[in-house]
């Protein structure tokens, strides 16, 4: 089939190439030139593991374009994948999307179907409809929701490999040509790339059909019961400190219950990225205009921003003025695996540090150059190695779990360090090898054993 994906993001470029990568002849559309003259040169403008090999097995059927008449008269397709980050009053803004929808109209030439992939508030399908209506002239289309649920860091997996695939549409034959495009996902019929094999055991795909609204409202209530679970064990967390309790094995007990389950269970400094955030408020201002509250929500974004504050107040407890002293933080990156600053706890940290009159110095993997473009003004250090960062520091905290962060030699870089204080805010690094190094470990949530 021939598809074109409108944004080439991480979510939009991970598509577009997956699809190639099963057959499909794809177009990856974005309107910013130096995205598509990069990926043209074979460069990728996102760190995302696999995703350049993917790209490479998968090139024959994939081009670049940045004109919406190039792409989209062949199409049968049109994926809309471009960002909805949240406006000023905490509505996702939905300007990229309607200009997608517009440009989509004035240069369909034959029945498609066009599918938000984009994380857009309910009912923004039939918005959706009415513009690409405004410009289609009469041309044939239907419209259908197919939220993403990837993961950054693990993207081209969960892409490959999903644990299900939701399609809405009120129209029979967009669900008809949704589950053609993704039928060699579904039945998983298409070789496995050798470097990202099949889990074992995967079988079919399950297919969730819905109508538009509830295809919508899937990917919100998905990403609100994460953020909460995750916030849900930070709480926890909060009073396992105040009773003595250990947190990590709290954890465990709980999530073994396979009602439960382990994961996003993970104490420590919350949630971050471009979506938990920015969805959590969108679900709050979408049950708002149909005047219901949402308190749980509500709360799972309180916990979130509590749990920040938290890390810098436990730090001034130990180092009791943070004025004049340099903390180093260990990862910038929302999580670990990607170079996504979006709602990254580390720079609501590293200003929360420097407002206390603290210097800050920063390291991360990968995520550096973002860094640099990102919050030039912070006035953050940014640091190439981890030696560097730490020298001359009052203490170092743990922000991304980067595995590399868990081989440190402390006894080294310790001695390179003002004071010898580490804080974790993941629980991730290991307490024997800190002190045997002579560190003083502080963890997020208690310093229990
Ligand atoms: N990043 C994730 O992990 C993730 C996961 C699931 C869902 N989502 C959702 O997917 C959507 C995209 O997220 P992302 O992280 O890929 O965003 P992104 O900001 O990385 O990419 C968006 C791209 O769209 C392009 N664009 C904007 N307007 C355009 C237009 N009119 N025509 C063509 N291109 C245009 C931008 O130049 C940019 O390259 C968002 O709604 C997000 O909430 C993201």
């Amino acid at each position: 089939m021939n598809v074109t994906i409108i944004g080439t993001g991480y979510v939009g470029l991970t598509t577009g190439v997956c699809l190639a990568y099963l057959g499909h002849n794809v177009c990856c559309l974005d309107t910013d030139e130096s995205k598509i003259r990069q990926l043209e040169q074979g460069h990728i403008p996102i760190y995302e593991p696999f995703l350049a090999e993917v790209m490479a097995e998968a090139s024959r059927n994939l081009r670049f374009a940045t004109s919406y008449e190039t792409a989209i008269p062949e199409s049968d397709v049109i994926f809309v994948a471009v960002g909805t980050p949240t406006g000023a009053d905490g509505n996702p803004d939905l300007r990229y999307l309607r200009s997608a929808a517009l440009s989509i109209g004035q240069h369909l030439k034959k029945p498609a179907v066009v599918v938000n992939k984009s994380t857009v508030p309910v009912g923004s399908g039939n918005w959706v409809r009415s513009l690409v209506e405004e410009t289609a002239n009469g041309m044939r289309f239907a419209v259908a929701s197919n939220p993403e649920f990837l993961r950054e860091g693990s993207a081209l997996h969960d892409s490959l490999y999903p644990d299900r695939i939701v399609v809405g549409a009120d129209e029979s034959w967009a669900l008809e040509t949704m589950y053609r495009l993704y039928r060699p996902l579904i039945e998983q019929s298409f070789n496995a790339p050798s470097f990202l094999r099949r889990p074992e055991g995967l079988g079919a795909v399950p297919l969730v059909a819905t109508d538009l609204a509830s295809a919508e409202l899937i990917k919100y209530a998905a990403n609100a019961f994460l953020a909460l679970k995750i916030s849900y064990i930070n709480e926890i967390g909060q009073l396992a400190e105040r009773v003595g309790a250990d947190i990590h094995q709290v954890a465990k007990g709980i999530g073994l219950d396979t009602r439960i389950g382990t994961r996003f269970l993970q104490a420590g400094l919350g949630w971050g990225g471009s979506c938990f955030g920015k969805d959590t408020a969108a679900l709050i201002t979408t049950a708002g205009e149909y005047n219901l509250p949402m308190p749980i929500v509500e709360a799972a974004r309180q916990v979130n921003q509590r749990v920040r504050l938290r890390a810098v107040e436990k730090l001034q407890q130990e180092l009791k003025v943070l004025k004049g002293c340099t903390i180093a933080l260990l990862g910038l990156a929302f999580k670990p695996h990607t170079d996504d600053l979006r709602d990254a706890p580390a720079l609501e940290i590293a200003s929360k540090l420097m407002l206390r009159g603290a210097k800050v110095k920063a390291h991360d993997p990968v995520a550096l150059a973002r860094a640099r473009q990102a919050v030039p003004e912070q006035g953050i250090v940014f640091c190439e190695d981890i030696a560097t960062t730490l020298r001359d520091c009052d203490a170092a905290m743990l922000v991304t779990e980067w595995p590399q962060y868990q081989e440190l030699d402390w006894k080294t870089l310790g001695a390179t360090m003002r004071r010898k204080v580490v804080f974790d805010g993941r629980h991730f690094l290991d307490r024997q090898r800190l002190e045997s190094a002579g560190m003083k470990l502080l963890r997020m949530h208690g310093d229990v054993e």
